[in-house]
């Protein structure tokens, strides 16, 4: 006889009915096929021939050693440059199921550990509940946005994170709900991200990271032509008959409607006038369509950007800066200003602490040196200084300001202009030494953009140039600078 059915009673089948789906042995052959790999990525994504060479040689090993234990592979970069869809490219390459788990969604420990059969409607965490819809033990996990996690996480995201994620402690994972251990050494566990910054530092030193820089406007070009505009074509229905893009069109819709480092609002674009082709289309007003640059304008209305530009004409005082924000790189205009009053300096346009203090050691650096650079010492005593860097309600930080900031105040006291075509990145000490600094391809890339002709760089960094897209090197002219005196040389008039 079946016992009437009980609160307890249902609890009890759905933890059977659980531990009955979950996947404890089943597995996908694995097909681990360089070759194919490489067609899969390649036919996925343009250019990334590093991350491209990085993944390949991940998987390589993996077939020399399946059980081997590597480390978590940690895609980072602005958004928009292809590390979801990476993933997914890697789980098709291998031939295995792909999950993708947001690491933002996750708010509490209990969605990673899983919940106590304590209560109606406990279940086990994210992880599990996967692993038994996808049905094999081996997926890939995309675990994506980790940066994200961690602002309001009740309980501490690192520690069950790495549980998670640690090859060495995850072949006996232990989800509070199955109360068993569950082996997930064999599940891939690839990891995105913004920033690094915000990752936990623990787990961040298990990650093995691989950068995406951002793209230049060329890349995105050719990204468009290749990839965007067959994938929307097909996404409408349309016939490749039916829309030609101009490469002029697609120029105007990374120059004018778009701004940022990867190519979603690109596509995005370019599916909002595909869509609009489509419409005319079956309404009967035309069977193809050619899209230019005016047509653009037609559908979607009056520019939106113009070119993220550099400083317009040569003042004292008014410098290109260089900064690396969420979005990519960005050419910041730093704009100083001096009138009467008794030696103070004001700072403002949401500066950060790191900045804030860079201002300062450029202004003692300033004093320190105002007999060489002609300076007289009552432009100090009688002078406030405002230093400002526009560019909306942005807050900006980050140690890389220094050079540029050096470079303002010297040329608006000493009444030098600075060349308007100079973009300028680094920290400075105060006995004027250039500091390295990180992110040099993304500021690059941004330079280039905004039109800059010449970038100064911390002699320290001039082993990354060898790194930097071709067509960086060869449009940029990019200067190693040792000391403040250097930097001067080239940067004012
Ligand atoms: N190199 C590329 N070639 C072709 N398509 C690309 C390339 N890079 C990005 N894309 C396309 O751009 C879109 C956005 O990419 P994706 O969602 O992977 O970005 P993401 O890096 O994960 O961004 P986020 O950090 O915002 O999550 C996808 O449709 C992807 O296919
Ligand atoms: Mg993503």
């Amino acid at each position: 006889m079946i016992p009437p059915a009980s609160p307890e009673h249902s609890v009890i089948v759905t933890y059977l009915e659980t531990l009955a789906e979950l996947p404890w042995e089943t597995m996908s052959e694995e097909t681990v096929d360089l070759k194919k790999a490489c067609q899969i990525l390649n036919r996925d994504h343009h250019g990334l021939d590093q991350v491209k060479k990085r993944i390949l040689e991940y998987l390589a090993v993996r077939k020399l050693k399946p059980d081997g234990q590597g480390a978590i592979l940690c895609l980072s970069g602005p958004p928009g440059v292809g590390k979801t869809s990476l993933g997914k490219s890697i789980a098709e390459s291998l031939g295995r199921e792909f999950i993708r788990i947001s690491a933002g969604g996750l708010s509490d420990e209990y969605e990673i550990r899983g919940h106590r059969r304590t209560y109606i409607g406990s279940m086990p965490g994210r992880v599990i509940q996967e692993l038994r819809r996808a049905g094999t033990r081996n997926p890939v996990i995309l675990l994506d946005e980790v940066d994200k996690i961690g602002a309001d996480f009740r309980g501490d995201p690192a520690s069950a994170l790495l549980e998670l994620l640690d090859p060495n402690q995850n072949s006996t994972f232990v989800d509070r709900y199955l109360d068993v251990p569950f082996d997930l050494s064999q599940v891939l566990f690839i990891a995105t991200a913004n920033q690094l910054d915000p990752i936990p530092a623990p787990l961040l030193d298990r990650m093995e990271v691989t950068s995406l820089p951002g793209y230049t406007e060329t890349e995105k070009l050719n990204i468009a032509k290749k990839y965007l505009t067959t994938k929307q074509r097909e996404a409408h229905g349309l016939k490749k008959s039916q829309i030609k893009w101009t490469d002029h069109a697609l120029e105007t819709l990374i120059e004018h409607y778009t701004r940022e480092a990867g190519v979603r609002n690109l596509e995005r674009e370019i599916g909002a006038v595909t869509r609009g082709i489509a419409a005319s289309i079956v309404e009967g007003d035309i069977e193809s369509s050619k899209v230019t640059p005016k047509a653009i304008e037609k559908r979607l209305g009056p520019k939106q950007y113009e070119r993220d530009a550099k400083v317009s004409e040569s003042l004292p005082g008014v410098v290109n800066g260089l900064a690396y924000t969420a979005v990519g790189g960005d050419v910041l205009h730093i704009e100083a200003l001096a009138y009467p009053g008794s030696g103070r300096i004001k700072l403002t346009g949401q500066l950060g602490y790191v900045m804030k203090e860079s201002v300062e050691a450029a202004h003692s650096l300033v004093r320190s040196r105002a007999k060489a650079l002609g300076i007289k010492k009552r432009a100090f005593r009688e002078q406030d200084i405002h230093v400002h860097v526009p560019a909306g309600a942005i807050p900006k930080d980050g140690p890389s300001a220094g050079i540029a900031m050096f470079t303002a105040l010297a040329s608006l006291l000493s009444d030098r202009p600075v060349r308007h075509d100079v973009a300028l990145t680094g920290e400075v000490t105060l006995r004027g030494l250039a500091l390295p600094i990180g992110c040099l391809k993304e500021k690059t890339i941004a330079a280039l953009r905004a039109g800059v002709k010449t970038v100064l760089i911390p002699a320290g960094n001039a082993k990354d140039i060898p790194d930097l897209p071709e067509e960086v090197r060869e449009r940029l002219e990019i200067v190693p600078v040792r000391t403040v005196d250097e930097i001067l040389k080239h940067a004012l008039e």
